[in-house]
């Protein structure tokens, strides 16, 4: 279960990142999805990057996520897809399942490397899962510029520059072979509809006993990202792979 103002905000978004289905299909090329790959997707949200890459590709993909209203939401899109053959969405808390070793041709966690408690983490949990030769493709926020604002209120979070997060996957063994960033419209299109479903959602749900803490954590966020976000924070997936042995 995650906090219900996350389930109000992203009840429009296809895509729970700041990111394109353009990229996304990118993203599928980089990995060299085909009908004979099987992806796993951590943190698989509303199954919208999943049903995209097997509606595309043909490729199978496993989901994980822990929000039974997301995961309720990615299974219905696979039916009305008619995906459900290809795509699964296990519902759980990703961080206490077992990945089988080596046998995925890519990994994906997109915007969730908190479930493994940071990126280092995240990366060799996934690289474990996938044959050698795979990829390990991991969504992670990162610094434009440093130092950041005092005032900034996402300043203690983990993350590192470009440069560093790129480190961290070589740390891990993997050189990074692809970088897919998001534009200020993709940030743009991410943050604003999270305002649009609030605002809809507080108009319908007044008397709501959480509405004035989603309203206010929206505020929040809201003035966060125009204040500093948009500036501050860069967003990318990075493509690490596992050298054959
Ligand atoms: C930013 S959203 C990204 C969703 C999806 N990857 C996408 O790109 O559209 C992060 C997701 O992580 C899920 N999540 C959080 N903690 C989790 C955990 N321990 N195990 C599995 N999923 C988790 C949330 O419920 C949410 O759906």
């Amino acid at each position: 279960m995650i906090p219900r103002y996350y389930i109000v905000a992203e009840s429009e978004h296809e895509l729970q990142n700041p990111i394109s289905e353009e990229k996304l299909l990118v993203l599928g090329k980089t990995l060299a999805l085909d009908r004979s790959s099987r992806v796993l997707d951590v943190a698989s949200g509303r199954g919208g990057p999943a049903l995209l890459l097997a509606g595309t590709y043909g490729c199978s993909v496993d989901g994980i996520e822990i929000e039974p209203a997301f995961q309720a939401v990615a299974h219905e899109h696979a039916h009305e897809r008619e995906l459900s053959e290809l795509v699964s969405f296990r519902l759980g808390d990703a961080s206490g399942i077992d990945l089988a070793p080596s046998a995925y041709d890519a990994a994906l966690c997109l915007g969730a490397t908190f479930v493994y408690g940071g990126l280092a983490e995240t990366v060799a949990a996934l690289a474990t899962s996938v044959k050698p030769g795979g990829y390990v493709a991991v969504g992670e926020p990162y610094w434009r510029r440093l130092p950041l604002p005092a005032d900034y209120d996402e300043r203690n979070e983990l993350f590192t520059t470009l440069d560093g997060t790129v480190t961290v996957f070589e740390t891990e063994g993997l050189p990074v072979v692809s970088v897919i960033a998001s534009s200020e419209d993709d940030w743009d299109r991410y943050e604003t509809l999270h305002w649009r479903s609030v605002a809809g959602w507080l108009a319908a749900n007044p008397d709501d006993p959480e509405a004035e803490e989603i309203r206010s954590r929206s505020e929040r966020h809201k003035r966060s990202y125009l204040r500093f976000g948009r500036d501050y924070m860069g967003w990318a997936i990075f493509v690490g792979w596992k050298r054959p042995i």
